[in-house]
């Protein structure tokens, strides 16, 4: 049976003890790592949140503790009593090394079961079997180095925030749909029979209220919600780190944004940015690296090739251009004897899944040109294109002939996808920077209509107002994003505040005047009553929180993440409804999807 504290009182973690300690009388209390038995001693690593410590049990010192110690293993929760002394034979590569507790008395807390996973970072253990244990999952070195990184990030962030005059608000979970472009989560309503809300994507109308209501700076960290395709990056609900202001600008918003994320990054990390960060328009991020969210730790840069390549006597190439695309390339320094003819294929196979016809490629070896396309070439071309290129021998370029979209998607994975195989990657470094100038309008081509690219509340650059609907395609918006080594760490922008720019936007984006009501009509009433200039911006914490602990998996900066396929494998959420709660709901379920 498990024994009861019983007034005992933990004196001490395990993991701070040391030297200064010796000869101290302490209360330890956690749970059992290891136990190891030698005859009349028995070692016993006993672990919580800050380490581990040993505790020797010696018959001499306490027969009933020693005869309690045989009996604990893995995982028990004990509470030992005893004194620090300096150990034998100092562990170098334990924190707590120098020192042993020799136990006077054991109490067995709580008996484990043989867990189905081992406590330790490196056990083995497929992703499926540590969801659904994630309770055991979480008690990793690892894991708790990771969460508690997390736990300082919000905290540092909180400090910043609440030192620079921002109000932390909260604000509604059961509301309307908010335009993030992503698909809303629905709670049906029980005492509004056939209505449903939406879990907010973000809290964007929300905060803009707020600053109709005159708090002036606003804050939340904050859970949202979107039902979108899952990556490695993205969680179904994850938590964003949400700020707005009042009587700000671009620059404004930026330059207390700069100032958060440089104190963020020294008290987390140690590390001293530098400010201003670097921006670059969203036009160059493309053209150069093919992404919105460029990783600017290696070069690998795109190259356009069409004044080179349109009379050439590649079809393929020429035709791209005749027909108003694109012919980049990348050069891949050193990369001429990387890739065998299955790697090349395989490097084939990868841009075809961004909807690329192919891969050309060109290798600079100590034997001249090794490609598949050379032979379709003049001698002046090559020469042209490895010039442009800037590529020597050993050098190894990768050529895409399709429409720009394509294009860029395909060369921006490519780079990535490469320099990882070819661990050029600097891990040790931050690159940070903002994209700036995202265009105002996306145009959809299944749908063949214009969307807001970020939402419809974002400013267009006031020089760019007049050419909203003579010119959407080229309209840019007052919107910027934080990236940092490729990631998009958040994004905001500022945000229309006279009614007859929105007006304008809506009309842009093809609404009628009934439809932008029923949407957003509570937010267009509230514009009329006086509205200040705003404008912010929102992190997502998970995103931050990989950066800094250098993960590349959001599931583990997450404690209880859900898996691609949105599930909880620890809760078996999401499961079925009670056929009565489904009654209560006035919900009925097509036979095919409540089998
Ligand atoms: P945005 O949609 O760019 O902007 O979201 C802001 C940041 O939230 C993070 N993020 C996610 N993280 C994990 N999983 C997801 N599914 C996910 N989706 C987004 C990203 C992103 O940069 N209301 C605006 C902000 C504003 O304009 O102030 C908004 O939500 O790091
Ligand atoms: P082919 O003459 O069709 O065998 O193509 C020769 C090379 O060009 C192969 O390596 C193809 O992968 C490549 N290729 C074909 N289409 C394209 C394209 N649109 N862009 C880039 N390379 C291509």
């Amino acid at each position: 049976m498990a024994e009861m504290l019983n007034g005992m009182k933990r004196t001490h973690m395990c993991g701070v003890l040391g030297a200064q300690h010796i000869d101290e009388e302490v209360v330890l209390m956690g749970w059992v790592q290891r136990r190891r038995d030698l005859g009349g001693l028995i070692f016993v690593d006993l672990r919580d949140r800050e380490g581990l410590v040993q505790i020797v049990f010696d018959k001499d010192v306490s027969e009933e503790a020693f005869n309690k110690a045989e009996k604990i293993r893995g995982e028990f929760v004990i509470a030992a009593q005893g004194k620090v002394k300096r150990r034998e034979s100092v562990n170098s590569n334990l924190k707590t090394g120098e020192i042993e507790i020799f136990a006077e008395e054991l109490r067995i807390l709580s008996e484990s079961e043989i867990p189905p996973i081992h406590i330790k970072d490196e056990d083995g253990a497929g992703e499926r079997l540590r969801l659904k244990y994630r309770y055991l999952d979480l008690r990793k070195p690892k894991m708790q180095k990771i969460l508690r990184t997390r736990s300082k990030i919000a905290s540092s962030i909180r400090e910043f925030l609440d030192e620079n005059g921002f109000l932390d608000l909260e604000t509604p979970v059961l509301t309307k749909p908010t335009p993030e472009g992503a698909r809303d989560y629905l709670v049906p309503s029980r005492v509004n029979p056939g209505k449903f809300y939406a879990l907010p994507q973000s809290p964007q109308i929300f905060k803009q209220l707020l600053m109709v209501s005159g708090f002036d700076k606003y804050y939340q960290i904050v859970k949202c919600f979107r039902d979108e395709d899952l990556r490695a990056d993205r969680q179904p609900e994850f938590t964003q780190v949400d700020i707005e202001m009042s009587f700000v600008d671009v620059e404004d918003v930026i330059e207390i944004n700069e100032k958060l994320i440089q104190k963020l990054f020294k008290d987390v990390d140690g590390v001293e940015l530098s400010l201003p960060f670097m921006r670059m328009p969203y036009k160059e991020a493309m053209e150069r690296y093919g992404s919105d969210k460029p990783d600017l730790r290696f070069g690998y840069e795109l190259k356009n090739l069409n004044e080179i390549v349109k009379d050439c006597g590649f079809g393929v190439f020429a035709n791209t251009v005749k027909d108003g695309n694109d012919v980049k390339a990348i050069n891949i320094n050193g990369g001429a004897d990387k890739f065998s003819k299955k790697g090349m294929k395989n490097l084939e196979k990868f841009v075809k899944t961004y909807g690329a016809k192919g891969l050309a490629w060109m290798k600079l070896t100590s034997e001249g040109i090794d490609s598949p396309i050379a032979k379709f070439l003049e001698e002046e071309e090559i020469k042209a294109i490895t010039d442009k290129m800037e590529a020597a021998a050993g050098d190894m370029i990768l050529f895409i002939a399709d429409k720009p979209s394509v294009v860029y998607a395909a060369l921006g994975a490519l780079r990535i996808e490469i320099a990882r195989k070819l661990e050029v990657i600097d891990e040790g470094q931050y690159k940070i920077l903002w994209v700036t100038d995202f265009p105002l309008f996306e145009y959809d081509e299944e749908d063949n209509r214009y969307y807001a690219s970020h939402h419809p509340f974002t400013s267009p650059r006031e020089e760019d107002i007049e050419i909203m609907e003579s010119n959407p395609k080229e309209a840019r918006a007052k919107a910027y994003d934080l990236v940092i080594n490729g990631y998009e760490v958040g994004g905001g922008s500022i945000r229309i505040h006279d009614s007859n720019l929105q007006h304008k936007m809506f009309k842009a984006l093809g609404f009628s005047e009934e439809e932008a009501k029923e949407k957003f009509g509570f937010l267009i009433d509230a514009f009329k009553y006086g509205t200040p200039p705003h404008g912010g911006v929102a992190y997502g914490l998970d995103r931050l929180t990989m950066i800094l602990t250098g993960s590349d998996n959001i599931r583990d900066v997450i404690a209880f993440p859900k898996t691609q396929e949105a599930r909880c494998l620890l809760t078996d959420a999401p499961s079925i409804a009670d056929e009565s709660q489904l009654e209560e709901l006035r919900i009925k379920l097509l036979q095919e999807e409540s089998e």
